[in-house]
């Protein structure tokens, strides 16, 4: 193998977000610009020559070449397997799960998840370590700040590889393993749920179900375990085929997104349950006939009912939320008496706590949950939780939902997203709402008085690391809160997205529909923020 040295000139914007590394393709396919944020990943990484490498992505358009572009930087760099899904398709909890079974260095995904794909659209890498997380921010800020000095990137002239066909390729030192994306992660849920449960459930009729893959990455997941292994009708996978466009739709499990979806479960030929993923797999949308889950109260009743699935039979060690989501876990964890832990937004910091056992499961507002399975939030996992919960309680989703409600209480919670607002202008919207902090305690707003406002910031307790500006946050005195945070993975402009909530214990009040019992907090909020006065809008581009 012939290693070559290209030199290249660094790029000013490969800061990565949230989640990776997120821009248009067109950016993307500037010359040496995925080369060098590559390289710069492999120049502040030590120690894996001759190690494995994890590789495979959503399929969006770009999946494919980006794939042979990495193998031969991989190869110039010294790794010694690259390990692909076929086709160059890996799910990101699939990643996870076969960096951590395969004991690989560290693996790459090409994702920018639930945002649309296709030429003019998104395109996303994100690099995970050995324990199949996303890398913890020291590491993305070492990437950052090498390609803003990279002038050279290693690669070696060679042909592409077959991506297509499963077995094992050498091509000088390096091994290439093309594996079946889907079997591994198969086997997985298998161990963790209760699989003649769930078909037996299904094929007596109790559960019927309706899974929409959105042209995404989990169609042949939800095919392979939903059909052919748990016994549902083939029909019931919708848009199952992966497209690199996912057919001109955003790939995001929400009830605007996914309103194929929607449509059937709120209509009079709903199934049972009713559930969608995004573009990567790692997001979930739970719903039950004629009614939707919001992920907040997903993640409280996951933990609530968590004793009736097999693989934590034994109870939770401990669970987390993102600083944003809604506080009903909260009340989960205190009546069972254990510990809850509140991170920024972003799936890397749990896994310090799951790494370290004090946590067994956790999840985001923004349709993302997860256990120690992994170390990423994962959608078809969610998904088989929810049913082996129905199967299990013979109930369906409303009945849960409303005995949950009924028991701790309901987290009314409401999300507003204001998309591509001009930078100068959020930043100017951040800047105001950080000068009212120290002045709004106590005051007080009809029946809401300000009990807290500040700048979230968190303190790792396992490594000690801080993490500072992490969202504003307003709290009141009776436990509402209205959270302000700039998104860390759009690609054009800022979103701003604010996050409502207001704890209803009163169980004939908790019925309501949350934008009209959030209705005064919107308004608050729209006094602090001044979002749609300074943007001229007058509504958010999404509520979810
Ligand atoms: C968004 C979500 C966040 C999630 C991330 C990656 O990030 O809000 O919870 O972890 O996508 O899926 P944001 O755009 O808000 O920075
Ligand atoms: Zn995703």
């Amino acid at each position: 193998m012939q290693i070559e040295m290209i030199t290249t000139h660094p790029y000013n914007d490969q800061n990565p977000g949230t989640s990776g590394l997120r821009k248009k393709v067109k950016v993307f396919q500037q010359p040496g610009y995925l080369e060098n944020f590559v390289q710069s990943i492999f120049d502040s990484l030590e120690g894996f020559a001759g190690k494995s490498l994890v590789l495979g992505g959503d399929g969006r358009y770009f999946n494919r070449a980006a794939i042979q572009i990495i193998i031969k930087i991989a190869a110039a760099n010294g790794f010694g397997e690259l390990i692909i899904g076929q086709g160059g398709l890996l799910s990101t909890p699939a990643a996870s799960h076969i960096i951590r079974k395969y004991h690989t260095f560290g693996g790459l995904v090409l994702s920018a998840s639930h945002n649309p794909g296709g030429p003019e659209e998104d395109f996303g890498i994100k690099y995970n370590v050995g324990n199949g997380g996303p890398a913890p921010e020291k590491d993305t800020a070492a990437f950052y700040q090498r390609s803003q000095t990279i002038n050279v990137y290693k690669t070696i002239a060679m042909d592409d590889i077959d991506l297509d066909n499963i077995g094992t390729q050498q091509i000088g030192d390096l091994k290439i393993t093309i594996i079946d994306p889907v079997s591994d992660y198969a086997e997985l849920m298998q161990s963790i749920f209760d699989f003649p449960l769930l078909k037996q459930s299904i094929s007596s009729g109790y559960i019927t179900l309706l899974f929409d893959a959105m042209h995404a990455i989990t169609g042949p997941y939800a095919t392979r375990i939903l059909v052919e292994m748990l016994g549902a009708p083939a029909e019931s996978v919708i848009n199952a085929v992966p497209l690199e466009d996912f057919g001109g739709h955003h790939p995001d499990p929400n009830l605007a997104h996914a309103h194929e979806l929607a449509h059937v479960m709120f209509s009079d030929h709903a199934p049972t349950f009713g559930a969608a993923s995004d573009g990567d797999g790692d997001r979930n949308m739970i719903t039950g006939r004629h009614i939707f889950v919001t992920p907040s109260d997903s993640l409280a009743i996951m933990a609530a009912n968590a004793r009736l699935i097999p693989a934590y039979a034994q109870g939770l060690s401990g669970v987390a939320r993102s600083m944003p989501t809604s506080q009903a876990v909260d009340r989960v964890a205190a009546s069972y008496n254990i510990p809850c832990f509140e991170t920024p937004t972003g799936w890397k910091f749990f896994g310090n706590l799951l790494d370290a056992g004090k946590i067994t499961l956790c999840g985001e507002e923004s349709f993302g949950t997860g256990s120690n399975h992994v170390r990423e939030k994962d959608g078809l996992w969610a998904v088989l939780f929810w049913l082996n919960l129905i199967a299990k309680r013979r109930q369906p989703v409303a009945d849960i939902v409303h005995e949950h409600w009924q028991k701790f209480g309901r987290d009314i919670y409401c999300r507003h997203d204001y998309e591509a607002v001009e930078t100068p202008i959020a930043n100017a919207i951040v800047g105001h709402l950080r000068s009212q902090l120290p002045i709004l305690p106590d005051q007080a707003f009809g029946e809401y008085t300000v009990k807290y406002a500040d700048e979230f910031c968190y303190e790792d307790s396992v490594d000690g690391s801080i993490s500072r500006n992490q969202g504003i946050r307003v709290g009141f005195t009776n436990g509402s809160r209205i959270v302000f945070r700039l998104s860390g993975t759009g690609t054009v402009g800022a979103t701003l997205r604010i996050y409502i909530e207001r704890f209803e214990p009163d169980v004939s009040r908790q019925d309501q529909d949350a934008q009209l019992a959030l209705a005064e907090l919107i308004e608050l909020a729209e006094q602090f923020c001044e979002v749609k006065k300074r943007t001229g809008r007058d509504a958010p581009n999404v509520i979810t």
